[in-house]
């Protein structure tokens, strides 16, 4: 099968270049295929002539998309709408990602696919008018939702609270935002799971699993519980940490330009029963992760 993987120098989008090596994957960088070029997507897209396109390609930096706030809106908002229409054109299926901040935190409970929408930020304003965009395109799609995406490299959490705990001895993190923290690792393998499902008729599988799919970790915790256990899994392994207390400290004390949602689990039944995949514990990803720091 063709695919068109965009986003292959981030993190979901180059753990899945990996994975699906079997196929034959077209991954141009963002100088290949810029998505803030509106008027070259549907070109580029009707000369690959993809069976499948995986959009890992997005404005991902939460707090700098409240300032730019017109560059967000085009790479999450727009792109991916005229993505979906070239890929209803080339009669392509189509994955993309999403996030769980398109939700506003208020709920006690994980959230369902069906549950309403209302982010809290200028990110989720415009992954979820992203999300808008596909679905009005009428091609056959899967949107899948994820949550706090961290790497063994790279700019995310882990790779900050190891470079942060390794020079300092006090830290204070968030400890009143729960959520489900999945390597891009974890990730990558839930969708290549898919992939392989749809054998090579992305289209029809879709029109029966097409719509939105939430896919994390299992498990949640908050960023203070996420931290507290990288810097466990560190010292078993012998990494060098200065750090000795990791203070927890409410979001009200720790001011961000971007709110976040205090609650953003999300269910995982659909995953669970309709494409049968139980995805790994947070935990258990976090040690696979850590282990391959370690070496
Ligand atoms: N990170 C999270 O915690 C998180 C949580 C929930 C959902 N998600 C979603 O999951 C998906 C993948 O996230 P990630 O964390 O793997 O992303 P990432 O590591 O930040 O990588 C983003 C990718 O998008 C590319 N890109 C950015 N602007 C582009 C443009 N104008 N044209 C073409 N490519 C462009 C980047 O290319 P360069 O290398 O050139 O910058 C990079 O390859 C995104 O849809 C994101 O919204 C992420």
């Amino acid at each position: 099968m063709r695919i068109l993987l965009t986003g292959a120098t981030g993190q979901i989008g180059g753990s899945l270049k990996v994975r699906l090596s079997g196929h034959d994957v077209v991954a141009p960088d963002r100088k290949a295929f810029d998505l803030e070029q509106s008027e070259t997507i549907a070109p580029f897209i009707d000369r690959v002539r993809p069976h499948l396109i995986i959009n890992c390609a997005a404005y991902t930096a939460v707090d700098d998309a409240e300032q730019d706030r017109q560059r967000a809106a085009q790479i999450n908002g727009i792109a991916p709408g005229l993505i979906a229409a070239a890929a209803k054109a080339a009669g392509a299926g189509l994955i993309h990602f999403s996030t769980d901040y398109v939700f506003d935190g208020l709920a006690k409970q994980p959230y369902r696919e069906t549950d309403g929408c209302m982010p809290l930020n200028a990110y989720g304003r415009t992954k979820l008018q992203g999300e808008q965009a596909i679905a009005a395109a009428g091609g056959e799609y899967l949107i899948v939702r994820t949550s706090w995406i961290y790497a063994a490299a790279g700019k995310n959490f882990l790779m900050t609270m190891l470079r942060l705990g390794a020079e300092r001895p006090i830290l204070r993190v968030v400890v009143d935002q729960t959520g489900a923290p999945t390597s891009a690792n974890a990730m990558a393998s839930i969708v290549a799971a898919i992939v392989t499902q749809m054998g090579n008729a992305p289209t029809q599988y879709l029109r029966q699993h097409g719509g939105v799919l939430n896919a994390t970790c299992a498990g949640q915790t908050t960023w203070h519980g996420f931290a507290t256990t990288i810097f466990d899994e560190a010292r078993r392994r012998g990494m060098r940490l200065a750090v000795e207390t990791v203070e927890p400290v409410a979001t009200a004390q720790y001011p961000t330009p971007a709110r976040r949602p205090n609650y953003s689990v999300l269910d995982l039944t659909r995953l669970n029963r309709e494409f049968g995949i139980a995805p790994a514990s947070w935990r258990d990803a976090l040690t696979e992760v850590m282990d391959r720091l370690a070496h």
